[in-house]
């Protein structure tokens, strides 16, 4: 077997459209597992994404200023072509419940017909997160519900300036 050398770079890519404390979670268990973490968000303008590119590239930034060996890109294409690019030896992904595995199984073994030199590690988010998904947090946030919590303050700010609804009742701020 082939002894490791050097700094292993990973990479941790999604759509993070937007961040939540899941996502937020699993980027605390690659930095500490990780020489360096690469957040890596892809350019999905047609998904329809409600934050642009720019948008999340600028939250995630933020909300993860505090992490020296995290830094956060945007990137298009092949993940793996991406990945190679950046010279990451490893793909991170969460995995929140069972019903993520096949989705998951599928783009990790065709990731690895694509480049077997690549990785794939799963990590599992904390309990308190299995129930949290962008998706959701936006129709939550979209009808008016609470997000906070599930989300940094910045995205749950911004959330509220993007859908437009006014705060929950009781909250002031
Ligand atoms: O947060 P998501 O939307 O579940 O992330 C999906 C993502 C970005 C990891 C996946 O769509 C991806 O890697 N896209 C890049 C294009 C690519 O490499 N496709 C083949 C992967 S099997």
């Amino acid at each position: 077997m082939a002894r490791k050398t050097g700094q292993t770079v990973a990479i941790y890519p999604g759509s993070f459209d937007p961040i939540t404390n899941g996502h937020l979670d699993l980027i605390e268990r690659g930095a500490r597992l990780f020489d360096r973490l690469i957040v890596a968000i892809l350019r999905n303008e047609g998904k329809e994404p409600l934050f642009t590119a720019e948008e999340r590239v600028e939250m995630l930034r933020h909300v993860l200023r505090d992490f020296a060996n995290v830094e956060v890109d945007a990137f298009e294409g092949l993940l793996v072509d991406y990945a190679a690019r950046k010279g990451a030896s490893v793909i991170v992904r969460g995995i929140r419940a069972v019903s993520d595995y096949e989705y998951e199984l599928q783009m990790a073994l065709m990731n690895r017909r694509l480049a077997p030199e690549i990785e794939t590690v799963f990590l599992m988010a904390g309990e308190a997160y299995s129930f949290i998904s962008s998706r959701l947090v936006k129709e939550v946030a979209s009808l008016g519900g609470d997000v906070s919590g599930l989300v940094p303050p910045l995205v749950e700010a911004r959330l509220r300036e993007r859908v437009g609804t006014p705060l929950p009742k009781g909250r002031s701020s």
